[in-house]
C-alpha cells in the first residue's frame, strides 16, 4: 500500500458520498500498520446537524474492522484542496490514532501536505481519569 494507493482509496470513498445538501464530497482513508485500509465518505441528513464527516465514517469501519495501530490518514475533498478535518473529527481521530500518525492532505491529483496527528490537534483533551 503506497501513499498513492491511500489517496486513491480516499478518492474512491469520496465517490460514495451522500452530500446532496452541501454538495461538498469528502473522502477519508485510514491505514493501519498491517496494511489494512478503512475508508469513508461524508453522509448528510436533511436535518442538517445529524449528518457526519468522512473521517467519522472511516473510523466506524476501522473500529468494526478490529482496529489496529494507525500509521496514516488521508483526507480529500472534491471542491477544496488541502481540506483539513473539522474540530470534532480531530478529537475522534485522536481517540484512535497515535500522536505520530501521519495525516495527509491533498489536491485533486494527490497528496500535497503531510502533518502529524499531534500537529492536527495540539493540546487535545485526553485523560486517564475517565478510563480507570
Ligand atoms: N466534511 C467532512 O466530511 N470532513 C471534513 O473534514 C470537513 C467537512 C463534510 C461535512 C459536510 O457533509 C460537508 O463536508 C460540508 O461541511
Amino acid at each position: 500500500m503506497t501513499l498513492d494507493d491511500l489517496f486513491s482509496a480516499a478518492r474512491e470513498a469520496m465517490a460514495k458520498t451522500h452530500s446532496p445538501y452541501s454538495k461538498f464530497p469528502v473522502g477519508a482513508a485510514i491505514l493501519t500498520e498491517d496494511g489494512r485500509v478503512f475508508t469513508g465518505a461524508n453522509i448528510e441528513v436533511v436535518s442538517f446537524p445529524e449528518g457526519w464527516c468522512a473521517e467519522t465514517t472511516a473510523l466506524g469501519h476501522y473500529v468494526m474492522g478490529g482496529g489496529g495501530r494507525i500509521t496514516d490518514i488521508c483526507v480529500t475533498a472534491e471542491r477544496l484542496d488541502e481540506c483539513t478535518p473539522c474540530g470534532g473529527c480531530r478529537q475522534r481521530l485522536a481517540e484512535f490514532a497515535p500522536p505520530d500518525a501521519r495525516v495527509h492532505l491533498t489536491d485533486q491529483a494527490g497528496i500535497t501536505k503531510t502533518i502529524t496527528m499531534v500537529d492536527l490537534l495540539p493540546l487535545g483533551f485526553k485523560t486517564e481519569i475517565l478510563s480507570t
